[in-house]
């Protein structure tokens, strides 16, 4: 019989500690939680294995400063760097965090030849970039997490304004993890209605509004530090559809050649996440406004890339 999966969790701070407890609780996979700080990952580890004989959940948890442990591991999510303070864009953090998520990427390819990479580090999408390009992987497993969480809060807002059940109401948002995003309500719906049928357009203008800069609002929130919930709980639904190869679509940062008349570019599209990482990215119908949209969303990203030199 084979054994559990395996999950890596680069980063014991708020995002990859609260994606070890999602994973843990959900019984997905083994978790090896990763962290240069001595203590905090295994301290953590600990804690959250103690939790289990309380929810009945039956994985193990492993907290490490290096990465022997994490040897062999199915889906890596990285979310490893430093998070934004109020003020600061999440374009702020490229040179440090790509120095970090550089060399971890390294490390992870060393040791888990043939696993699925989901970054979570911001700036997203160069990070991915920077991973994809790091770890030497086939595009296929290279993922960045970032249009889950957008949808997620575009829902949020959406089942709020509409008054109805969150499991009603989907969202679609595609481009960069930035300011630039691009929310589609044409695309989203509550129980197969397009939301614009049901709220006016000021009251949709809104909330696009409010999703493009829902992680800033959350920023500006906490004053130390960003999200880690609906972050953490993103990417955990990512790493669930490859390890059970569930094959569900989901907006996800891809590397892409050309779709969407974007060119050697991580932006945010949807894609269908199974065993073997991405197996298809979704091009749908764009109006020339949304494609525009798109177009200047790969452009802000493409300026982070140039800066990079990658
Ligand atoms: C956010 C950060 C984590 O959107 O990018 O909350």
């Amino acid at each position: 019989m084979a054994g559990r999966n395996k999950i890596t969790v680069v980063g014991a701070g708020n995002v990859g500690a609260t994606a070890a407890h999602w994973i843990a609780s959900k019984e997905l996979a083994d978790v090896v939680l990763v962290d240069i700080v001595e203590g905090v990952p295994q301290g953590k580890s600990l804690d959250l294995a103690q939790s289990a004989p309380i929810d009945g959940f039956d994985v193990k948890l492993v907290g490490a400063n290096s990465y022997e442990e994490t040897a062999g591991s199915d889906v890596v999510i990285i979310t490893a760097g430093l998070p934004r303070k109020p003020g600061m864009s999440r374009d702020d953090l490229l040179k440090t965090n790509s120095d970090i998520v550089g060399s971890v990427t390294e490390e992870i390819a060393k040791h888990s030849p043939d696993a699925v990479i989901i970054i979570v580090s911001n700036p997203l999408d160069a990070m991915a970039q920077v991973a994809f390009v790091r770890s030497g992987f086939p595009k296929n497993r290279v993922i960045g997490m970032a249009g889950v969480l957008d949808s997620a809060r575009m829902r949020c807002f959406l089942a709020e304004a509409l008054d109805v059940s969150v499991e009603n109401v989907t969202a679609f948002v595609l481009g960069g993890h930035g300011d630039t995003m691009v929310p589609l309500p044409r695309y989203s719906t509550c129980a197969g209605i397009p939301v614009t049928e049901l709220l006016p357009e000021e009251k949709i203008d809104a909330i696009v509004d409010r999703t493009a800069n829902g992680g800033a609002e959350i920023v500006g929130l906490l004053k130390t530090g960003s999200a880690f919930y609906a972050p953490s709980l993103g990417a955990v639904e990512m790493a669930e559809s490859i390890l059970k190869d569930k094959k569900k679509i989901l907006p996800c940062a891809v590397y892409l050649e050309g779709e969407y008349g974007v060119n050697n570019l991580f932006v945010g599209v949807p894609c269908k996440l199974g065993k073997n990482g991405v197996e298809q990215i979704i091009e749908i119908s764009l109006t020339n406004d949304e494609r525009a949209a798109l177009q200047k969303s790969a452009g802000a990203v493409q300026e982070l890339i140039d800066v990079l030199g990658i």
